[in-house]
């Protein structure tokens, strides 16, 4: 398919913006994340504008985050960005509510013995049961989030026979937990070897880290890290003036 300049662009009015659009439009139906974009010379060819306009096109959209520029090799589509509202919402549910398909890799379940930090944050005693849960998150096929939780054994057994996909849904359907608040704090992190591998990220590539402590009802139910690359994920806030 051929995608015109002529086309509606809505309110864009530069050539700049109209190409712009339309390379959106040629990444929306043709490529995938990681794919390369066609050199400037087959866009020039294939879109009829000039070369200087496709690289001011290109550049916008590198600065926007729909592009990235890998040095000496090209210029390839990214991932998908996703805004956090910041609500109390599952990774599942979150990524869903933004049209992306969510997936989950569990690199480790198991139960332990709740160190003193554990315990204090679940509200349990030291050395009670907890089971661990640590996974890699996905959106659309892409590493969003490598997440490390603890909850309480006691509240659900069997847990690690269970499907640890989405884990508020489990706690949902099959022990008739449900979350309804939570304490969160947001902060920068780099990620150390472990992480970069994981997410497929640069040694030392920025995190945002949401230490989460979830409650239901009186009960805390969990104690979690949850780590987000900084280039595929932000943080959203209406704001309002303090009364
Ligand atoms: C977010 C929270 C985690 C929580 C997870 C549950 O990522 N930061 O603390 O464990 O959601 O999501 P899901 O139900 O998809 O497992």
């Amino acid at each position: 398919e051929r995608y015109r300049i002529d086309r509606p662009v809505g309110a864009a009015t530069t050539k700049r913006a109209q190409v712009r659009g339309i390379l959106e439009q040629l990444i929306d139906a043709e490529l995938h994340p990681g794919d390369a974009i066609p050199s400037e010379r087959a866009l020039v060819t294939r879109l009829g504008v000039s070369r200087v306009t496709i690289r001011q096109a290109i550049a916008d959209l590198v600065e926007a985050g729909a592009l990235e520029r890998v040095h000496g090799k090209g210029t390839y589509v990214t991932g998908p960005q996703v805004d956090s509202r910041l609500h109390l919402t599952s990774f599942s549910r979150e990524m869903r509510d933004r049209g992306l398909s969510p997936a989950t890799v569990v690199l480790s379940a198991a139960e332990e013995l709740a160190s003193d930090d554990v315990a204090y944050a679940l509200r349990i005693r030291p050395n009670r049961p907890v089971v661990r849960v640590e996974r890699l998150r996905t959106a659309d096929g892409t590493p969003m989030a490598y997440e490390v939780g603890y909850y309480p054994s006691a509240l659900f057994p069997g847990l690690l026979n269970r499907e640890l996909g989405s884990l508020y849904d489990v706690f949902a359907s099959e022990y008739g937990v449900v979350v309804t608040s939570g304490e969160q704090t947001v902060r920068a992190e780099s990620a150390d070897a472990n992480q970069a591998r994981i997410l497929g990220i640069a040694k030392r590539a920025p995190l945002l880290v949401q230490e989460r402590v979830t409650y239901a009802g009186e009960r805390v139910i969990e104690m979690a890290s949850s780590a987000y690359r900084a280039d595929r994920y932000r943080i959203h806030m209406a704001i309002t003036p303090r009364g």
